[in-house]
């Protein structure tokens, strides 16, 4: 069986102990950062290992800057490709954005300028990893709160040309793609209507924060998934035609485990149902 479809968890410090103690995944799989294994050492990279080894595991980069101009170090893209050979992970995933300039990182998604030039030098961006890695690349769709410079095109616009350009796989990060809608005014459906759904590989879905007296929500991980994120991820799931996986994000104000496995759970429930069957009535139901 395909270890790589229904709900997963990013696996996280606070739980590493507890899961790492388990005689089986609570999971079908997790998600991991290298950046948060690769190098490290002691008893937490040790639980790390044990787990890597135990369960399915998906990893998901979080400082290659792709839309940056920073050159990447030779050692650390043999490191990347060493760990993504060792977790046997099936893809790698990095956020469409960039984190760092002149060998500074900012620790930041910050946003792409939608123009022709970002476009072409990300797809090179992508490319260029793409070769590296042995296994595909995915671009996730991230929450920005301003656009940077003037824009030649739409953000949707913007990013379906770098997925075309790059041919690469789309981890649909459907709470950043419903945080973007509600701060900047539009259809989170319409904005998904023609897009290259067949490239989505794997989606996200995360909680996030609404600051009232901002009028802005902001994209903090750091709180349950709402229905209407939840109602959006099972509203695309058939669209895409395959049971891709959903990773559950949670990086700030974290549960305990037991809390966030219980969530996983009712995620999986709406999982599930976007592929059920719709009953057909019958002859008797109609003369109710
Ligand atoms: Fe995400």
């Amino acid at each position: 069986m395909n270890p790589f479809t229904g709900v997963g968890v990013g696996l996280r410090r606070p739980h590493l102990e507890q899961v790492a103690a388990l005689t089986e995944s609570p999971v079908p799989f997790w998600e991991i950062a290298p950046e948060n294994v690769v190098g490290q050492g002691g008893s937490r990279h040790r639980q790390v290992m044990k787990i890597l080894e135990r369960d399915p595991v998906i990893t998901h980069g979080l400082s290659m800057s792709m839309g940056g101009f920073d050159e990447w170090e030779r050692d650390v893209l043999d490191n990347l490709r060493g760990f993504l050979t060792t977790t046997r992970s099936p893809w790698h995933s990095e956020h469409l954005c960039w984190t760092s300039y002149g060998g500074a990182t900012t620790h930041e998604l910050l946003p792409m300028p939608f123009t022709r030039e970002s476009v072409s030098h990300t797809v090179a961006r992508a490319r260029q990893m793409q070769a590296e890695l042995p296994v595909p690349f995915l671009f996730e769709n991230v929450s920005y709160y301003a656009e940077l410079g003037a824009a030649e095109m739409s953000e949707k616009q913007f990013f379906a040309e770098v997925l075309e350009g790059a041919d690469c796989g789309w981890l649909l990060d459907i709470n950043n793609l419903y945080v973007n809608s509600r701060n900047h005014g539009f259809d989170a459906k319409e904005w998904l209507e023609g897009m290259p759904l067949q490239r989505v590989q794997q989606m996200h879905i995360a909680g996030h924060t609404w600051f009232e007296e901002d009028q802005l929500i902001i994209d903090t991980h750091g709180a349950a998934v709402i229905d209407p994120v939840i109602e959006l991820m099972a509203w695309v799931l058939p669209r895409i035609g395959r049971p891709v996986p959903v990773l559950l994000e949670r990086d700030t104000d974290i549960p305990t485990l037991e809390e966030l496995l219980a969530e996983r759970e009712s995620i999986q429930k709406a999982y599930d149902a976007a592929f059920a069957p719709v009953p057909i009535l019958g002859v008797g139901a109609l003369r109710d």
